[in-house]
C-alpha cells in the first residue's frame, strides 16, 4: 500500500483567507495540533512576507517537532535566505520555492520570458539546496502551462536538487480527468527522481477530485488544508483527501499517516481560531455529515449501520458528548482532564484557566470537553491586553431602552461609560467603542452555542475591520452579552497588536 505525504498548508495558504489571519501564539497551537493529528510536512508560512510571519515560522520551526516544517519562498535570493534563517533550527525542515510558469503569468505578471523564469527557478534551487538538504519546488500556474516546458522545468529543477516537485492548480482551473493526465505524463518523465505533489485550489469545486486523480497517476504527497481553508474558494480539504482515501483503500490502494481520530478538533480548533464556520453539510467534518434524518435510513442503520454509513463517526474523533466535569471537580480532574484532551500548560496558565473553570462550573452544571476545549484555548492564545472586561450590566426589556454600564481596563486605568442602544448588544458596542476611541467598523457578528441545553456556553465571534486590516474576535460566556463584549474586546486586543 503506498503512503501518501501529507503537506499541511493551513497556516500559510489557509491564512491567506479573508479574514483569517492568525497570531503566533495561535499559530503554534495549530501547529502542535497538526503534530498530533500526524501531518507529514506543515507549512508554516512565508517568512520573508512579513516580520509576524518570519517570526511564527521561527517558532515553529524551534518549538514544534515531529513533522518537516516547510517555508515558502518566491524564486528569489532574500526569500529564500530569510526561509532559511528561521527555519534553521528545525531538526526536519524544508525550503519550498516557486515560479509562474504559464504565458499567462510571465507576460502579464513578471514580465520575463520562459528561459528566464527556468534559469532563475534552476537558480533558486541551487541557492535553496545549499542551505538544506530538503528543497520543493512548484511552478506556480502549472495547469495553464505548456506540458512541454513544464517538463523541461520540473526536469531541471529536480537536476539542481529539487527533491518534491509541487504541481499546483494555482487557479482552480483543471478537471480530474484533465490533471490526471498532467500527473501520469511528468511521473512518466521523472519516474523515481523526485516525488511529485499537488496543491489544487477549490474555484470549481473540484480540488478534492483533482488531487484524487492525481494519486491514481503517481502522485505521493498532497497539499491541503484543514476544513478546506485557503486563498479565495480554499484549497483541497485535508480530512477529506484522508478520509476519501482511508474509505476507498480498496480502489486506491493508498493510505496516509493521519491519526483519522484527530480530525475533528483539529477541524474545531481551525474554526475556533479563524472564526470561519464549516458549512453544515460539509463532507466529514460538517455538523450533519454522520446526522441521518430520513425514515427509511434511520430504519436501516438501526438494523445495521454498514446500510448508509460508510464511515463511522468514531474514525474522525466524534464521540457522544461526554460530561467531564462539575462544580466539586478538583483541580486535579481538572488537570487530568486537560492532559487526556492533549493540551500540556504551564502551572500559570493551568491556574488561571483553573479560576475560569471555577466560575464556569458557578454558572453550568455540567461541563463538557467542548466547553474545556473553549475556555483552553482563550488560555492558550494569549494576546497583550490592553483592554479587559472589569464589570458589565446590562438593562434591557420590552418596554426598558436597552441601557450598558460598562467598566473596561485599559492599560492600567479603569475607565466606566454608559451607553444606550438598540439593542442590549449594541449599547455594549457602543459603551466599548466611546471608551477604547476605535474607528472600527463592525463586519460580522455570529453566535453559537458550544454545546447543548439551557445552560449552554454561548460563543460569539466578531469581525472588524481598520484602515483595511480585519480581525476576528472570539469571546465565551453563559451570557450570550457578556460573550459578545469580550469578542469585541478580544478583536479590538489583537487590532492594537496588529497596529504595533
Ligand atoms: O496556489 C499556488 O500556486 C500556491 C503556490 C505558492 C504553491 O500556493
Ligand atoms: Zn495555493
Amino acid at each position: 500500500m503506498r503512503i501518501i505525504k501529507i503537506f499541511d498548508t493551513t497556516l500559510r495558504d489557509g491564512e491567506q483567507s479573508p479574514g483569517a489571519s492568525m497570531n503566533v501564539d495561535e499559530k503554534i497551537q495549530v501547529a502542535r495540533q497538526l503534530i498530533k493529528l500526524g501531518v507529514d510536512i506543515i507549512e508554516a508560512g512565508f517568512p520573508f512576507a512579513s516580520p509576524g510571519d518570519f517570526d511564527a515560522v521561527k517558532r515553529i520551526a524551534d518549538e514544534v517537532k515531529g513533522a518537516v516544517i516547510a517555508g515558502l519562498a518566491r524564486a528569489k535570493e532574500d526569500d529564500i535566505k530569510s526561509a532559511y534563517e528561521a527555519l534553521k533550527d528545525a531538526p526536519m525542515k524544508r525550503i519550498h520555492t516557486f515560479h509562474s510558469t504559464s504565458d499567462i503569468h510571465l507576460k502579464y505578471q513578471f514580465r520575463v520570458s520562459r528561459e528566464e523564469a527556468l534559469k532563475r527557478s534552476v537558480e533558486m534551487v541551487k541557492l535553496a539546496r545549499s542551505l538544506v538538504e530538503d528543497v520543493e519546488f512548484s511552478p506556480m500556474d502549472a495547469t495553464r502551462t505548456e506540458i512541454p516546458y513544464l517538463l523541461e522545468v520540473v526536469e531541471a529543477v529536480i537536476e539542481a536538487g529539487a527533491s518534491t516537485v509541487n504541481i499546483p492548480d494555482t487557479v482552480g482551473y483543471t478537471t480530474p480527468v484533465e490533471f490526471g493526465n498532467m500527473i501520469k505524463t511528468i511521473k512518466e518523465r521523472i519516474g523515481d527522481k523526485a516525488v511529485i505533489s499537488v496543491h489544487c485550489h477549490n474555484d470549481l469545486g473540484l480540488a478534492v477530485a483533482n488531487s484524487l486523480a492525481a494519486i491514481i497517476n503517481g502522485a505521493g504527497q498532497v497539499e491541503c488544508t484543514i476544513n478546506g481553508i485557503g486563498e479565495r474558494a480554499g484549497n483541497c480539504s485535508m480530512e477529506e483527501i484522508v478520509m476519501g482515501l482511508k474509505t476507498r483503500k480498496d480502489f486506491y490502494n493508498a493510505d496516509t499517516n493521519i491519526n483519522t481520530k484527530e480530525i475533528i478538533r483539529t477541524s474545531r480548533l481551525i474554526t475556533r481560531i479563524t472564526g470561519m464556520a464549516v458549512q453544515p453539510n460539509k463532507a466529514i467534518v460538517g455538523a450533519n455529515a454522520f446526522a441521518h434524518e430520513s425514515g427509511i435510513h434511520q430504519d436501516g442503520l438501526l438494523k445495521e449501520k454498514m446500510t448508509y454509513e460508510i464511515m463511522r463517526p468514531e474514525d474522525i474523533g466524534l464521540q457522544k458528548t461526554e460530561f467531564v466535569l462539575g462544580k466539586h471537580s478538583g483541580r486535579h480532574a481538572f488537570k487530568d482532564r486537560l492532559q487526556k484532551l492533549g493540551y500540556e500548560l504551564n502551572a500559570e496558565e493551568i491556574d488561571t484557566a483553573f479560576k475560569k473553570f471555577k466560575h464556569l462550573a458557578d454558572q453550568k452544571k455540567d461541563i463538557f470537553n467542548e466547553d474545556l476545549e473553549t475556555l483552553i484555548s482563550e488560555e492558550v492564545s494569549k494576546i497583550p491586553q490592553t483592554y479587559s472586561l472589569v464589570d458589565l450590566s446590562i438593562s434591557s426589556g420590552v418596554s426598558v431602552r436597552p441601557t450598558a454600564a460598562l467598566k473596561l481596563r485599559v492599560n492600567d486605568d479603569v475607565i466606566e461609560k454608559m451607553e444606550h442602544g438598540d439593542g442590549p448588544v449594541d449599547a455594549v458596542y457602543k459603551a466599548i467603542a466611546s471608551i477604547t476611541k476605535t474607528k472600527s467598523i463592525l463586519q460580522k457578528f455570529e453566535v453559537k452555542s458550544v454545546t447543548g441545553g439551557m445552560d449552554a456556553l454561548g460563543e460569539v465571534t466578531v469581525s472588524i475591520e481598520e484602515d483595511g486590516k480585519t480581525v476576528r474576535g472570539h469571546g465565551a460566556d453563559t451570557d450570550i452579552i457578556v460573550a459578545a463584549a469580550k469578542a469585541y474586546i478580544n478583536a479590538l486586543n489583537k487590532l492594537a497588536v496588529r497596529k504595533k
